[in-house]
């Protein structure tokens, strides 16, 4: 089963088409990024898929996520999991690292009085340790740095064990080390089989995993290859209209 299914989306805002004609297939193990310079969709067609929002419906369309065309919320989750800016902004900055993953399994962000269970408990903890933040458990998120925060909203949306993860420029304010970590990080849950789709106008995003590039202009889809196909100098110049050098070394990418 696929679980992306989307045939011929537009999303209207403002009497203009910020997504126009879109036609999107990722396969389970399909591994995706989605490139494009800033304002081209990428977060748009992200929320297309987390189901934040819905697409124009006047005209004929295919909007399938997981072979669903109805989703509610608590079935999503144990399939998808999301991280991105309007995500991190959901999460309750007076809450410990540890609450911040395991309040997930009640569908909430604040755990007030109520205690987690046994198994909530424990698969917080190892999502946790999964993401090397272990030690941070008790710590307030709002006092942890920005990629331990980052970190450790991966570990709650992995808690449950989804079968895809959603990123939304994950690197972004991310130091040079912390985003060589995060790479390793990204590489080793997709080497669990967990399918990785990131949205990024950077190609230090493009993990060695990523089997699948699909490039957005101006809401519309610009190309879509495997990644040795489509990123090339010709494209990437197209892509962002300018310039470019490109080099390679063993699957990492870098644009200048
Ligand atoms: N709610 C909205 N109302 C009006 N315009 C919107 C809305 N959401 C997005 N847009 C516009 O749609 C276009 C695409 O936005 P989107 O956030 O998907 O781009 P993006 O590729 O994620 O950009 P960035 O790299 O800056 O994150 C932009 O021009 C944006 O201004
Ligand atoms: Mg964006």
């Amino acid at each position: 089963m696929n679980i992306i299914e989307f045939k011929n989306i537009t999303v209207l805002r403002n009497k203009t088409r910020i997504l126009d004609g879109v036609d999107l297939t990722i396969v389970s193990g399909g591994n995706t990024a989605i490139l494009g310079p800033n304002g081209s969709g990428k977060s748009t067609l992200i929320k297309l898929m987390t189901r934040e929002i819905y697409p124009y419906n006047m005209e004929p369309n295919t909007f399938e996520v997981f072979g669903e065309k109805v989703w509610d919320v608590l079935a999503l989750r144990g399939k998808l999991g999301i991280v991105s800016d309007s995500m991190a902004q959901l999460v309750n900055p007076d809450v410990t690292c540890f609450e911040t993953v395991v309040s997930s399994f009640y569908n909430t962000t604040n755990m007030y009085d109520m205690t987690a269970d046994k198994k909530a408990t424990e698969k917080s903890m190892d999502s946790l340790e999964f993401m090397d933040v272990g030690h941070l458990k008790n710590r307030f998120i709002s006092e942890v740095s920005t990629g331990e925060a980052r970190r450790v909203l991966i570990a709650r949306a992995l808690a449950h064990n989804p079968k895809a993860l959603m990123l939304d420029e994950p690197t972004n304010a991310l130091d040079i080390a912390a985003v060589h970590k995060f790479r390793a990080t990204m590489s080793k849950i997709a080497k669990n089989g967990v399918t990785v789709i990131i949205a990024t106008h950077t190609l230090q995003d493009v993990i060695p995993e990523i089997k699948n590039i699909v490039m957005l202009k101006e809401g519309k889809i610009f190309l879509n290859a495997v990644k040795k196909q489509a990123l090339t100098k010709k494209n990437l110049e197209g892509l962002f209209g300018i310039k470019v050098e490109l080099s390679e070394d063993k699957g990492h990418y870098l644009m200048k």
